[in-house]
């Protein structure tokens, strides 16, 4: 099968189109072909082993698992013994960790879930690492309530043009943080106000907001924290560098202790409940994947470099099977 070989770390230039072996799945996996992969910032991070510590992860001297890609939708092509929930056939998408960007994958079944009826592969590819950091970041640790003053920063990215979306679901008055190209973008997602970050500054307004999720990472919990209203929250899934984060994390206490306002960081986890909640959002229109660009598999670097740029407009796709 074609795959794209990840050798080495470095730029997206290291990774090749090679043949390699169809991967076949232990009694409690499933192998899937795969139609379409999405990207992820997570993917040029673990490619460039930035920050070093990825290697833990990955492999000290080179990748331990040399496919790249997480998200996916696909087909179900062979099913473990011990797996009951997939048959052959079955139209699945979901975040595999390691090697989608490739014809086929095997995946446990806990990080897949059906594709709705009427939903697009494509659509629902896009989804899984972004979707579930917004609906993580605003749900579980956001703790999003109805009637909430939210604000998005980095509204326009993967995680953002789901963010908004979901927030104004779960009917929160949503404000998105955007450059000037994507105010009008922004505000077909739904959003109730569009703050132009080339022209505003949203730390230094008056406005005060019961949650925000950050995508970005550009400001300090100093500077967060007072565009927050009292017991307000803002949860930091964005990731612009260790000190920024670590600054972050360092500050949660303080802040806490002095402001009675909660400024943290999150990791998002790969939950088949989560993934369902987003398919069902998919499928009655609550949400939409905004895909800003889709690339053959032999381009998939070139998707890589253009993501890198951190000037995507929603999901940029790789597509492995055409229809
Ligand atoms: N915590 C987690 O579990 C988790 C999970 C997934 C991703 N992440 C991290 O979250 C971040 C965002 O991920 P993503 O997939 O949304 O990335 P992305 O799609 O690459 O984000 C690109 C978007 O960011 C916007 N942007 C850039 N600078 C901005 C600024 N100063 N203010 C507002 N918007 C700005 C860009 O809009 P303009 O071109 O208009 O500037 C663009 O639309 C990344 O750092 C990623 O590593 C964390």
């Amino acid at each position: 099968m074609k795959a794209i070989h990840f050798p080495t770390y470095g730029s997206p230039d290291v990774l090749e189109l090679r043949d390699i072996d169809i991967p076949t799945p232990s009694a409690d996996e499933v192998q899937l072909k795969v139609h379409t992969a999405a990207l992820n910032p997570l993917d040029w991070r673990r490619l460039r082993a930035k920050p070093f510590f990825v290697r833990a992860e990955e492999g000290w001297l080179r990748p331990k698992t040399p496919v790249l890609g997480a998200d996916l939708a696909g087909v179900v092509t062979k099913v473990g013994a011990n797996v009951t929930d997939f048959t052959v056939g079955d139209a699945v998408f979901g975040d595999v960790s390691m090697g989608s960007l490739a014809e086929y994958v095997c995946a446990k079944p806990d990080y897949i879930t059906h594709v709705p009826d009427g939903v697009s592969l494509a659509q629902a590819a896009a989804t899984p690492v972004a979707a579930l950091t917004a609906l993580q970041g605003l749900v579980d640790h956001g703790k999003l309530k109805a009637g909430q003053d939210v604000l998005i920063n980095g509204a326009s990215g993967g995680i953002g043009t789901y963010a908004v979306q979901i927030a104004k679901a779960y009917g929160a008055t949503v404000t998105g943080v955007c450059s000037t190209r994507n105010v009008a973008l922004v505000q077909s997602l739904g959003a109730d106000h569009v703050i132009d970050y080339t022209q505003t500054d949203f730390t230094q307004q008056t406005q005060t907001y019961d949650l925000i999720l950050d995508n970005v990472n550009n400001y300090t919990a100093a500077q967060l924290h007072p565009v927050l209203k009292p017991g307000g929250a803002c949860v930091v899934a964005g990731f612009k560098g260790l000190s920024n984060m670590l600054g972050i994390m360092l500050s949660a206490k303080r802040v806490q202790r002095k402001h009675n306002k909660t400024v943290t960081s999150m990791l998002a986890k790969v939950k088949q409940a989560d993934l369902i909640t987003i398919g069902e959002m998919l499928a009655d229109g609550r949400v939409t994947s905004v895909i800003d660009r889709t690339y053959p598999l032999t381009e998939a670097a070139a998707g890589l470099h253009y993501l890198e740029t951190g000037r995507a407009r929603g999901k940029v796709l790789v597509e492995i099977t055409p229809a």
